[in-house]
């Protein structure tokens, strides 16, 4: 741990669980490297889960003087929007930059740099740069999306005919893993990468929460020019590591129902924090559990998970008869779970995941089989960064939500197989080995975050 105390950075992530989270897992590693930390959020009660995990993080660290929190107020439209906690954090975010300069001007120890997230280039590029201080955005997914992220408009005119995108220096992407809003011409999200992308060029850096041996070719060629060639420099930072502040004060009822589970026989599922699946997959999935013959523990969430209204019971979705059918080989939940703590249980034998970036550098860190899923998003990109690193596998034939139901026999059939391929663990505990090279000292994390440290200690 170096002795630096007058590093100040500030940090401004963008709304969602899988955005909040590694945002304060990275302020937990400045904070442990000496930093002081100025966390920047909206009003918390966008999002229950979100406005929690922010108190437990202020509350379990005890250098209180390292840390401010500065709320950012909500536009007054807020409540004209205030179905999509997502836009209203962007809308608050875009409508109160204005007020970041004379926040951060005023800060102690003064700024030494600002990480904002991906999404937020556009609303904070101007004002970063006024700021005076290195910026930087933390990417929250995978390099190897950050390179089509990059790559996008060299393209995207000729998305609607191109089959793959050779990313140079990258594998090529087949089509079917673009994400498919990026597909539609003129989309809100296609418009967004064509704006921001060219940006990165003013930037001083993309943080990722990744590591060399995850993904050593797309760092490769992004670093080594080949992707774009003004890139600003990529920093791997990960794998980022569920913190002590993520612990909860009890042992919740998942983690005692593992507790008396044979090493390595329990699949756990889970689709992140807001994916919810269709009520026809939900049975599939439920007979498929049964069908593959281990117990399981199945976190289901619902589309409106982030908010705060009541929700339909797992009974009204399943079916009593069905969920009683369940209970026999697998615990249900519809709560948050510590996602962290249940694939760190020696329970824990596989994780079928959705593949957001999050699940998949947390079941890298512990050596946890993935069986991947992809729904969305750059999902389909990550899984096959699992399946190319050889610690999982995903099934491309799976239809994204609501094309088709994928049928319990077939789910049963992937799991067993999962469960039981004994190539998967050995390469699961090869990329558990690296994750943890990666931040002991000499490691790739720990000499990237010294060397940031450094550069800002003289800027
Ligand atoms: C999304 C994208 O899928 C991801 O790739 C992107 O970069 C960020 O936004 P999300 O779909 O929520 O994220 O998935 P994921 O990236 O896996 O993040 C979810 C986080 O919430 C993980 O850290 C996971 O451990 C945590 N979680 C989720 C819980 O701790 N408990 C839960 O019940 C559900």
């Amino acid at each position: 741990m170096s002795e630096v105390p007058n590093i100040h950075v500030a940090l401004l992530p963008s709304a969602g669980m899988g955005h909040l989270t590694p945002f304060l897992r990275l302020a937990a590693m400045f904070v442990h490297h000496n930093c002081h930390v100025t966390l920047i959020t909206t009003h918390p009660t966008v999002s229950k889960s979100e406005s929690d995990l922010i108190s437990k993080f202020h509350s379990s660290f005890p250098q209180v003087n390292q840390l401010h929190f500065h709320l950012l107020p909500l536009p007054d439209s807020a409540s004209a929007t205030k179905d999509d906690p997502f836009f209203l954090r962007f809308e608050a975010i875009r409508s109160s930059s204005h007020l970041l300069p004379s926040l951060l001007s005023s800060v102690s120890p003064p700024l030494s740099s600002f990480v904002y997230d991906m999404t937020l280039i556009s609303p904070l590029l101007q004002v970063a740069d006024s700021l005076g201080v290195p910026h930087y955005i933390l990417f929250t997914s995978s390099a190897t999306m950050f390179s089509f992220f990059s790559y996008f408009p060299t393209v995207s005119a000729s998305l609607p005919t191109l089959t793959d995108v050779e990313i140079p220096g990258v594998s090529s992407i087949p089509r079917s893993s673009i994400p498919p809003l990026l597909l539609v011409p003129n989309s809100l999200f296609g418009n967004i990468f064509n704006e921001d992308s060219p940006k990165l060029t003013k930037l001083h850096g993309v943080l990722i929460n990744t590591f060399e041996e995850l993904e050593a070719q797309s760092l490769e060629a992004l670093n080594g020019g080949k992707v774009v060639k003004e890139l600003p420099p990529v920093y791997t930072v990960g794998p980022f590591v569920p913190g002590e502040f993520e612990k909860e004060d009890q042992r919740g009822a998942p983690m005692k129902w593992l507790d008396d589970k044979a090493k390595g026989s329990v699949v756990y599922v889970s689709f992140g924090s807001r994916t919810a699946m269709g009520r026809d997959q939900m049975r599939e999935i439920g007979e498929g559990l049964v069908r593959s013959g281990s117990m399981f523990l199945w976190v289901v969430k619902g589309k409106k998970v982030d908010r705060e209204e009541e929700e339909e019971g797992l009974e009204g979705v399943l079916g009593l008869e069905f969920v009683e059918k369940i209970k026999e080989r697998g615990l249900v939940v519809k709560e948050w779970v510590n996602q962290g703590e249940i694939l760190d249980h020696e329970a824990v034998g596989g994780f079928v995941s959705h593949c957001g970036w999050n699940s998949v550098v947390e079941a890298a860190w512990y050596g946890v089989p993935i069986m991947g899923w992809p729904l969305g998003g750059d999902q389909k990109i990550n899984a096959e960064v699992v399946s190319k690193r050889g610690w999982g596998m995903w099934n491309k034939d799976w239809g994204w939500e609501g094309e088709s139901v994928v049928k319990g026999e077939e789910i049963g059939k992937a799991i067993r197989k999962m469960m039981n391929d004994e190539s998967l663990r050995i390469k699961a505990a090869e990329v558990k080995e690296a994750a943890r090279k990666a931040i002991s000292v000499g490691g790739g994390c720990e000499v990237t975050l010294q060397k940031l440290i450094e550069k800002w200690n003289k800027t």
